[in-house]
């Protein structure tokens, strides 16, 4: 049974996707706990399920570093085997990285490394662009530039919006993460050799 905390930090539609999943108690993956760096709505989800969920905002630490301990201690108390960044718009502080990395993925709405950083699906569109994509990867100290596990193209749409956009890219990132956590459970995904 693989134990996985999430960290999200808006809707949470990719927890919500992992969580019906894991709803099948053939799937051995099971989810330790939930959390956001703020108010997030998809913290919802996972009172549904009655998973533990933590807050940590950063706007009530002096500075990243003393916010990323804190939440480094934290995903550390449920002791994991994976944390899985579904969402999560924050940089995280290389000493969580070291922490947890390999055992750390995360989704973006792209093919890195093209539109790295929090606006990839806007940069996308207004780029110009016929094709984009979606990717997960290990987290290393960089920004969406670590390891890629996967990578699947998505079409760019005439008239698209960001919203329609991310949404078709959205349906990608949640297949992509539940089968790599699913891989890894399966020990048919081995992190330190992506
Ligand atoms: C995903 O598209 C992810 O790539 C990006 O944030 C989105 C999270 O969507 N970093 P949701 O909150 O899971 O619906």
């Amino acid at each position: 049974m693989l134990s996985v905390v999430v960290l999200i930090s808006g809707t949470g539609s990719n927890l919500l996707a992992l969580l019906k999943t894991i709803e099948n108690p053939l799937v051995p993956v099971r989810v330790l706990a939930v959390g956001s760096d703020g108010a997030a709505a998809g913290l919802a989800h996972a009172d549904f399920y009655g998973i533990p969920t933590f807050v940590v905002e950063r706007g009530k630490f002096s500075d990243r570093e003393s916010w990323g301990l804190r939440l480094q201690e934290i995903v550390e108390s449920y002791n994991p085997d994976l944390v899985a960044l579904a969402g999560f718009m924050k940089i995280l502080p290389a000493k969580f990285v070291d922490r947890f990395s390999p055992n750390l993925i995360n989704i973006h709405a792209s093919m890195l490394p093209l539109f790295p950083g929090a606006n990839a699906v806007r940069d996308t569109l207004a780029a110009g662009v016929t094709e984009t994509g979606a990717t997960i990867h290990v987290v290393d100290a960089g920004v969406d530039t670590g390891p890629i596990i996967e990578q699947r193209k998505v079409p760019v749409m005439p008239g698209d919006d960001i919203a329609t956009l991310h949404e078709r890219i959205k349906v990608h990132e949640r297949d992509m993460l539940i089968q790599t956590i699913i891989g890894v459970a399966e020990k048919r995904i081995d992190l330190a050799s992506i």
